[in-house]
């Protein structure tokens, strides 16, 4: 059978069949592997989209290692997402210890936090599970970070936290595309302005760090603001119902995380793929918890436990050392029910874990038969 045809600027701006991206996801906890390694970057750019690599858990050098690994496996684009901070001075060189246990760690955090991580291993009988806190990695080195998908040329930048402006046009000199990513219409204005190509609008209900406004409002808000940067559609996306949607508010393509995640080659521990799989659309909430900016996440007894503590969230990235204690610890004993990693709300309509290909092909199909067949029998124009 022909391979269905459902094509925008955004095929063209990239080289790519379709207008899917598949998310950078970096890793839930220290320690665990990131969401969207290399086999689904890989996956999904062989199978006509784009895959993005979440960069944000590799060192600088793993970092570099995974591009070229990507660049082995696959001569189509693809694209590589870091968490940058509010600025990045590319001048200098970071030379902190490269990795330090975790129980060390929590020491120099406040004492409250230090006695309530203690207080719930104690009451629950949870393993001293040391986990070693890399210092090294592309969040803690971002100039070192950006340099490396500068060097390798990497197809499409995507910033994931922070304002890509800064490496605009080193990355036009190389014939890259720069990405940004924003959750309201104020910022998508900003990263407008900044240069990027291209724009993800991420609405509330989408997986991983989240803001508060819905991708319904968002979508036209951020497309009038950042126009003319083509925007694309993130948050809720799952299939070809909400690809459509997207298309026909004007989006140019989407940015898919969850529905990735649970794929043969997401990167999610097998746990939390299971629990996007069993959940229904009430079955994620956003929490403080695991970085203390706002997160979505399937839903777990880690939430209840953070709730009820009466504790201030430490500020990003420093409450990741208590949540990655006790989770390393929860995984260790089984305690399967106070683990559940970033996924979104559309985790309600996805029912199976299945090759990210299949998945690629299903979305574009259903895309395709409701934009084509659908929509001209539903809607009644004159
Ligand atoms: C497991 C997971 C990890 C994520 N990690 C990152 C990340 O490192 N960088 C980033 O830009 N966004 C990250 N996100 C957000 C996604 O890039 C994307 O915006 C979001 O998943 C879209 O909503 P959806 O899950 O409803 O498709 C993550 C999302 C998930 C589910």
């Amino acid at each position: 059978m022909a391979k269905p045809v459902l094509r925008t600027k955004l095929c063209d701006m990239l080289g790519i069949d379709y207008p899917i991206l598949s998310a950078g996801m970096g890793p839930t906890l220290i320690g665990e592997r990131t969401g969207a390694p290399v086999e689904l970057v890989v996956a999904v750019s062989e199978a006509g989209g784009l895959g993005v690599l979440g960069g944000s858990g590799f060192t600088v050098d793993e970092l570099r290692d995974a591009i070229r690994d990507i660049k082995v496996q696959t001569d189509k684009p693809f694209g590589v997402d870091l968490l940058l901070p509010k600025s990045v001075d590319m001048s200098g060189t970071n030379t902190d210890a490269n990795q330090v246990p975790l129980s060390d760690v929590l020491k120099s955090l406040p004492q409250a936090h230090q006695d309530w991580v203690n207080k719930v291993k104690a009451d629950m009988g949870l393993p001293d599970t040391e986990v070693m806190v890399r210092r090294n990695t592309t969040v803690r080195r971002p100039k070192e970070a950006v340099q490396v998908c500068l060097e390798e040329r990497v197809p499409l930048f995507c910033a994931g936290l922070g304002n890509p402006g800064f490496m605009v046009s080193d990355a036009h000199a190389r014939g890259m595309k720069v990405l940004g990513i924003t959750g309201n219409s104020k910022n998508a204005r900003r990263m407008a302005e900044s240069g990027i190509d291209l724009l993800v609008a991420q609405g509330h209900e989408g997986g991983g760090h989240t803001g508060r406004i819905g991708t319904m409002a968002l979508l036209p808000a951020a497309i009038d603001a950042a126009s003319p940067v083509p925007v694309l559609a993130a948050g809720g996306i799952g299939d070809g119902r909400g690809v459509a949607a997207s298309l026909a508010m004007g989006c140019i393509g989407v940015w898919i995380g969850t529905r990735f995640l649970a794929t043969d080659e997401g990167g999610a521990l097998p746990v939390n793929k299971q629990r996007i799989i069993s959940s229904t659309d009430e079955d994620t909430r956003v929490s403080t918890a695991y970085t203390g900016k706002t997160l979505r996440a399937s839903y777990n007894k880690y939430h209840d436990l953070w709730a009820d503590s009466g504790l201030d969230p430490l500020p990003f990235p420093t409450q990741v050392m208590i949540s990655s204690a006790l989770l390393a610890a929860f995984v260790e004993a089984h305690q399967d029910d106070y683990v559940g990693g970033l996924a979104g709300q559309v985790s309600g309509i996805i029912h199976e874990i299945k090759p990210a290909r299949t998945v690629l092909e299903e979305i574009v199909e259903q895309t395709v038969e409701i934009l084509s067949r659908t929509m001209p029998e539903s809607v009644t124009l004159k």
